[in-house]
């Protein structure tokens, strides 16, 4: 069966009214000012107003529908929202581990984290996916934290309610020098030809994406993509996200998976 090119629908959309709250999905926490006014947003840190979206911050296009960008602030919100998810893990608070393929141990409900770090993450990933596709609507289905231990990986797999989704890179890990590619991030999709050099619709190439600390990836929720077996002694520790342009009814956790009802 041969099988579409992307963008395999409509992905760039119009400029419309903007929408910024889910009630699925709110902000974590934290006061956002200005919040109308995308050049002068800012996230309360401590004492410093750190802008959502930094003066000049440009992002990369691949093949009109992978968009990348990397934040160069990491160390006014990296130490503290880090240590954050990891005592959430440590204290199992809404933390589920589905098995050493599926992503590492999840995170949940970033709201509930009373972190003002992740705001500004979440409100980062909103700006971004309403300049990437061009629209004034953006609204998070679902978010979450992802801590990958020595031998975690996660199977190829895709986003269901996510015009687009996100993973930003909090800490790479260790290096393996006898594996390179140990934890990398990568996308292996038969619809980009990049991914089939040989033939057409056979993947034998992924799209490796940089996962520098401060590193942001958006693509379509649909976009087959993994993470290698990471081999390191230190946590790998990423954050996702699945955004649309409008609130999806319904909740965003499967049904008899448990993770709709983690603990708090
Ligand atoms: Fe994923």
């Amino acid at each position: 069966m041969p099988v579409d090119r992307l963008p395999s629908r409509e992905y760039i959309t119009r400029y419309e009214k903007s929408t910024f709250e889910n009630p699925n999905c709110p902000a974590p926490h934290g006061n956002i000012a200005a919040r109308k006014n995308t050049m002068t947003r800012v996230v309360q840190i401590g004492d410093r107003a750190v802008p959502v979206w930094p003066e000049g911050q440009k992002f990369d296009t691949l093949d009109g529908v992978l968009h990348s960008t990397r934040f160069t602030d990491i160390d006014l919100y990296h130490p503290r929202l880090k240590q954050v998810i990891l005592d959430r893990v440590e204290k199992r608070l809404d933390t589920k581990r589905h098995g050493r393929s599926a992503c590492g141990t999840k995170v949940h409900h970033p709201e509930r984290w009373g972190c003002p770090e992740a705001t500004l993450l979440h409100e980062r990933v909103l700006e971004f996916f309403r300049r990437a596709i061009k629209s004034s609507n953006a609204v998070a289905d679902h978010a979450w934290a992802n801590v990958y231990r020595n031998g975690d990986y996660c199977m190829s797999h895709s986003h269901i309610r996510a015009t687009a989704s996100f993973v930003y890179f909090l800490d790479s890990g260790d290096v393996d020098p006898a594996d390179p590619e140990s934890g990398q991030f990568a996308i292996r999709d038969p619809r980009f030809p990049r991914c089939c050099p040989l033939g057409d619709g056979c993947v034998t190439n992924s799209i490796l994406c940089d996962t520098t600390p401060g590193s942001l990836v958006m693509f379509p929720g649909e976009v087959v993509h993994g993470v290698n077996p990471y081999h390191g002694v230190r946590p790998r520790i990423t954050m996702s996200w699945n955004v649309n342009e409008q609130v999806i009814p319904g909740s965003p956790f499967i049904p008899g998976t448990g993770v709709e009802v983690v603990a708090d």
